[in-house]
């Protein structure tokens, strides 16, 4: 092969690589990547800007749209129960500043679901030129190449990724589900013995992943705080 033709296709085959890890979901484990970028509430330099808090990325399809609306109200008004739970909300999306500053103005006037008007304090974060969501895997073509997904992805606070969720468009987030998912991480980060069943609230009894031989052969008895309904099955109240 001549020189230039070699070097085109070696050039041609880099961009292909950097272009499809560009575009590839973060998976659980992997660091969250960082990221520059304005939004409404000034510079955001993700994630480090919220240290060692939880943080919660949220991408969504478009500003002004009806599902969208209902899932930046229902999270403005859960925002300081989530500040509570040491988590930062952080909403992105591909529409400019511009188009975040007015939606949010407008989001603040709504009495949504007889409750009063909220001033939402977690950033909206442009993203025009789909650098943030390509790197997060935001953009599904099949769907829509140009809309960023209802994404969410939780990251723990040592900024690694922890729970990826995607709805599709016409489907919008359950903000109690977030809240309980994020709730179960927090509980099982750094235990290595414990699990959240199906359908786990706070306060209800974990699965346990493994037990002494002295706890197995107290399981059931009144001063055990384990339980099982196999011996594949053992819960801990
Ligand atoms: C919505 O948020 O209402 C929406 C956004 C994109 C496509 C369909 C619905």
């Amino acid at each position: 092969m001549k020189k230039p033709i070699l070097s085109l296709f070696i050039f041609a085959f880099f961009i292909m690589q950097v272009y499809a890890q560009d575009i590839s979901i973060p998976q659980l484990g992997m660091e969250a990547p960082s990221f520059k970028a304005m939004s409404t509430e000034g510079q955001v330099k993700f994630p480090s800007d919220y240290g060692s808090k939880w943080k919660i990325l949220l991408s969504h399809p478009k500003d002004f749209t009806p599902v969208c609306s209902s899932e930046l109200l229902e999270l403005a008004h859960e925002q300081e129960s989530f500040a509570k739970l040491n988590t930062q909300l952080v909403v992105i999306s591909t529409d400019n500043l511009e188009q975040h500053t007015s939606w949010k103005t407008a989001l603040e006037e709504i009495s949504y679901k007889d409750k009063s008007p909220v001033e939402i304090t977690f950033p909206l974060v442009e993203d025009a030129d789909y650098s943030v969501s390509r790197r997060y895997g935001m953009l599904h073509s099949k769907e829509h190449s140009s809309e960023t997904i209802r994404g969410v992805f939780f990251i723990d606070p040592e900024n690694t990724i922890r729970s990826v969720q995607f709805y599709p468009m016409e489907v919008g987030r359950n903000v109690a589900e977030l809240k309980r998912t994020l709730l179960a991480l927090q509980h099982t980060y750094g235990k290595d013995n414990e699990v959240t069943p199906a359908n786990w609230n706070p306060g209800e009894a974990v699965i346990v992943t493994h037990l002494t031989s002295e706890d197995r052969a107290n399981i059931g008895k009144p001063d055990s705080p384990f339980y099982q309904y196999s011996w594949f099955l053992v819960f801990k109240k």
